[in-house]
């Protein structure tokens, strides 16, 4: 018997149900010692449900774990740990006012590595140095960007040293760089023999780096397959059958051309949290019935300007001027009334105790929002959940996502500042996305995008800005093409 083919772990006829909701259905998934497996799926289709029954989050309602040929049972997250699994979750769940190193040290602390500050700084740096993590242990993490804590969350699992890693869609907002450092680590993981799940709804990812790509759907399994006998069309169409060809068609994109100035910013300079000036000098303009789309890598000041543009941050210099006014005039209730705003983080803007429709209406301005209406928004973004009432803290990553975004563009502000608004969304729900866009543009609307996706940038903008060593330079309207920005990339 060939030593690779045989399974490290089994999972047989799984079932998880929440209430109504059948998270997941009689999952039987084969995992074998030295691959790395890919669990792929459209938003809510089940995958960090599995993740975390895996990692000993959730407890399974039915069915059995087999590890080594032994049947296993995981209560808790030490009888995962214990068992050598580790997991990386979907959303980082750090201290913000604790250092990085703070931070693992705690971790380990509560999985009950007992270890001096000196020692997990030692492995830690270890680990940041072979695989180029990029990460300052002596951060505080409030001052983190999303893409930072994400590799602050990978780092704590490698400390672990674990049989069996679980990545939860471990490069939502990674560079491209880090991606690559990551992907090579990953694979130097499956060469030592270990097994590593990477759950991800991005399917050039699956075809990157899985060696098998199992596809959920609805909390069932679609099929696994060998990279080798897997392309795109086939993977779209499993994973998310019929509604492809139906999204396709709704594709949009008559505009108006840009009218008006609604927001313009002339000389700004803009800080980070330590106050160091992160962006200088900046010049921009957004003008009714268009995307400006600015490309920016994590770090590189992106979020800041989102902030500052939302009032939430000081600056210096020149003047930064919304729908005729001064930035500096505008309080905090005009501001929500004027601008939909989506912050890096959704959890800052989202309330997960509260359900979908307190969701709606805590924003001040949503009180009167029929219900009816709220159902509409919640088909019209396809986001998954079982009725208004449901808990937002219970959704699926994508359908959080979601519900943030549909917030923002409800009642049809002037104009929406988005920072990676189509994060942790699928395929289809990207498209989906985009086209909720496009309309919204062509009724008057306006978009400032702030994306770390190049891609979706270059896809749907007007005009193109390009953030790059603390400045800001904008396309002439209408170039747009991807060797144009990364020829001011370089
Ligand atoms: N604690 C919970 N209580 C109630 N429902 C839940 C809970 N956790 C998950 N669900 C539901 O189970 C379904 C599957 O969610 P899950 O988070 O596993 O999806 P996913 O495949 O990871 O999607 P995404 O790509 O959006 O992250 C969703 O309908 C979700 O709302
Ligand atoms: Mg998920």
């Amino acid at each position: 018997m060939n030593m690779d083919k045989e399974p490290l772990l089994f999972i047989h006829n799984l079932s998880k149900e929440f209430g109504p909701i059948k998270a997941l259905k009689n999952v039987s998934i084969n995992f074998r010692r030295g691959e790395i497996h890919i669990i792929l799926g459209e938003n809510g289709a089940g995958k960090t449900t599995l993740a975390k029954i895996l990692a000993g989050i959730y407890r399974i309602d039915s069915g059995d774990i087999i590890l080594d040929g032994r049947k296993i049972r995981i209560r808790n997250t030490k009888d995962s740990l214990k068992n050598g699994i580790a997991i990386v979750s979907q959303y980082p769940k750090l201290i913000e006012q604790l250092t990085v190193a703070e931070n693992l040290l705690l971790a380990m602390d509560k999985y009950g590595y007992l270890n001096t500050t000196k020692s997990i700084e030692k492995d830690a740096k270890e680990i940041i140095n072979r695989y180029g993590l990029n990460i300052d242990l002596n951060k505080k993490v409030y001052t983190l960007s999303f893409s930072e804590r994400q590799r602050v969350e990978i780092l704590k699992a490698l400390l672990l040293k674990p049989k069996v890693l679980i990545l939860d869609e471990p490069t939502t907002l990674l560079t491209d760089k880090e991606k690559l450092h990551l992907y090579k680590f990953i694979n130097s993981l499956r060469n030592e023999g270990r097994l590593i799940i990477v759950i991800t709804h991005r399917i050039d990812e699956a075809l990157n780096i899985g060696d098998r790509i199992t596809i959920l759907r609805n909390g069932e399994v679609i099929t696994t397959i060998d990279k080798k006998n897997a392309n795109k069309e086939m993977i779209i169409h499993e994973m998310f059958g019929a509604t492809v060809e139906k999204e396709k068609q709704l594709k949009l994109s008559k505009r108006n051309g840009p009218g008006d100035t609604v927001l313009s910013v002339v000389g700004v300079d803009i800080y980070d949290d330590y106050g160091n000036k992160i962006l200088e000098n900046i010049t921009l303009e957004l003008r009714e019935g268009e995307i400006h789309g600015v490309f920016g890598l994590a770090g590189s000041g992106l979020k800041e300007l989102g902030e500052t543009l939302y009032g939430l941050r000081e600056y210096s210099g020149g003047k930064i001027t919304i729908l005729g006014q001064d930035l500096r005039r505008i309080d905090r209730d005009e501001m929500a009334n004027m601008v939909g705003y989506i912050p890096d983080n959704i959890l800052k803007s989202l309330i997960l105790d509260l359900n979908i429709e307190q969701n709606y209406r805590v924003k001040q301005r949503l009180w009167r929002i029929q219900e009816n209406y709220m159902e509409h928004i919640i088909n019209k973004f396809r986001i998954k959940a079982e009725s208004l009432k449901q808990n937002a803290g219970t959704l699926s990553g994508g359908n959080l996502q979601k519900l943030a975004v549909s917030r923002e563009i409800i009642l049809k502000p002037k104009i929406l500042i988005a920072i990676n608004p189509t994060k942790a969304l699928d395929h289809i729900s990207i498209e989906t996305l985009h086209n909720i866009f496009m309309e919204y543009i062509n009724e008057g609307g306006s978009i400032l995008l702030l994306s770390e996706d190049i891609n979706e940038v270059i896809d749907i903008s007007d005009i193109v800005s390009v953030i790059t060593k603390r400045k800001l330079r904008t396309l002439e309207r209408g170039i747009n093409k991807r060797e144009h920005v990364l020829e001011l990339l370089a």
